[in-house]
């Protein structure tokens, strides 16, 4: 069992995949290499909840068996349809693999094809005879690209029939593609949305509608420091599928190390998202990579927040006198104001939120290690959640976040702080 963060039980994961609250329970699924703390070859990974805090790992749901997902089983997500658990997910081709480690390929070249899979129970997975090749490699270049296009996220829209959005590029400049289908087996693209701006390929897409507005969280690459999750507020036309982006963004996380967030609907009916904290080196199982807490998507006067998950912040409801453990700490600082977590430091200054890893970031000097929030409208309330190889920094509610990998934080919390952690029963 592993609390509060879903965390590589061995080897590499990157995305959340598959995320769903199905038959009574969540399922959160994960591209994973499980030989080795590197990315390679992709498997899907898998993790039940019936909490979302407490995840229990499974046998890998999926793995490569056929021609189009024979060098990887790329990301994807789910959805019920008349009791059964369906996947919808990119297989890949390399075109040559690197024969110095065939996990991977050359020149990032490989053929990508849409795959669908289904289960009875959620829990067993036909790798060899229940997957089937529904929206084939796209071969009009003026549509999409046959190496890059990927990730489909698939919703069932307001007129019955379901959709699905997959990232591609054309010319180098990311767009989004739109499919619609009656029974989730036989696909109909039927249009694109692309924007100025976004860098030149868009992965991991998510559209919802929350609060009355429609969201789009996606994860281009190249854009204003590298590749980034970002989210938006667009408007979506579903018997067209056309979407309007605009060119203003925020990012997912201010801290810049989350990216391929995906959301679901949890038991009670809150739009939420998790997404995958990239690390610079494996953690003490000498596995890498580890998610985000589930936080709860909102959108207020055009603003979109992301607060922790209530279910679990209500846990957080033992007072401590001293860190232990997974720890939540609660401040409010004014300008000039700063808390120092373990050797994280989180200060006001000129009405923005700073945090400073660079005591917790071992050797890593190449990486940036300053964040900061965009301006605020005053005070900084602040819940900070700490595990180990995460700092989640919630700032006003879920106005902005700054989350970041860490290591060998210190014992010790200084500043005007309280400190709370698990109720015993969650421990
Ligand atoms: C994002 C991503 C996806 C792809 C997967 C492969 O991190 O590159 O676009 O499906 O990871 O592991």
């Amino acid at each position: 069992m592993q609390t509060i963060h879903l965390k590589a039980p061995k080897g590499w994961i990157n995305d959340p995949n598959g995320f769903i609250y199905y038959n009574g329970e969540y399922h959160l699924f994960y591209q994973h290499f499980p030989y080795a703390p590197r990315w390679g070859r992709m498997h899907w990974g898998h993790a039940v909840s019936s909490d979302l805090m407490n995840w229990k790992h499974l046998d890998v749901a999926l793995f490569p068996t056929k021609t189009d997902d024979c060098d990887g089983c790329f990301s994807g997500s789910a959805i019920e349809k008349d009791g059964e658990l369906h996947l919808l997910y990119t297989g890949v081709r390399y075109d040559a693999p690197d024969p110095e480690n065939t996990n991977c390929c050359l020149n990032d070249k490989f053929t990508a094809a849409q795959l669908h899979i289904s289960s009875k129970d959620g829990f067993s997975f036909d790798n060899f005879g229940g997957k089937a090749t529904v929206i084939p490699p796209i071969s009009d270049p003026d549509i999409g690209d046959r190496n890059h296009t990927r990730d489909p996220k698939v919703w069932r829209g307001g007129d019955g029939n379901y959709y699905l959005v997959v990232g591609s590029t054309v010319n180098k400049a990311g767009r989004l593609l739109f499919y619609r289908s009656a029974d989730l087996l036989h696909w109909d693209y039927v249009n694109y949305a692309a924007a100025d701006g976004y860098g030149w390929m868009w992965e991991c897409p998510d559209y919802f509608k929350v609060d009355g507005r429609d969201v789009l969280v996606f994860s281009p690459m190249g854009i204003e420091y590298g590749n980034q999750a970002v989210c938006t507020l667009v408007d979506f036309d579903e018997r067209s599928c056309s979407m309007r982006i605009g060119g203003d963004y925020q990012f997912l996380d201010y801290g810049l190390d989350l990216y391929a967030p995906q959301s679901t609907i949890d038991k009670s009916g809150r739009r939420i998202v998790v997404a995958w904290l990239r690390m610079p080196e494996p953690m003490d199982n000498n596995a890498i990579g580890m998610y985000s807490m589930p936080r709860v998507c909102e959108v207020k006067n055009d603003h979109i927040f992301f607060r922790p998950h209530p279910e679990i912040r209500a846990k957080f409801n033992k007072r401590i006198a001293s860190p232990a453990g997974i720890y939540m700490v609660k401040a409010s600082l004014s300008d000039g104001e700063a808390i120092n977590i373990g050797g994280y430091v989180v200060k006001k200054e000129n009405g923005r939120v700073v945090a400073d890893r660079s005591g917790v970031i071992r050797n890593h000097n190449e990486l940036r290690n300053s964040f900061e929030t965009p301006a605020l409208n005053g005070a900084a309330d602040i819940e900070a959640y700490v595990d180990g190889n995460m700092i989640e920094v919630f700032l006003n509610g879920g106005e902005y976040v700054i989350t970041n990998a860490v290591y060998d934080l210190s014992d010790y919390v200084s500043g005007n702080v309280e400190l709370y952690t698990l109720s015993d029963a969650e421990e």
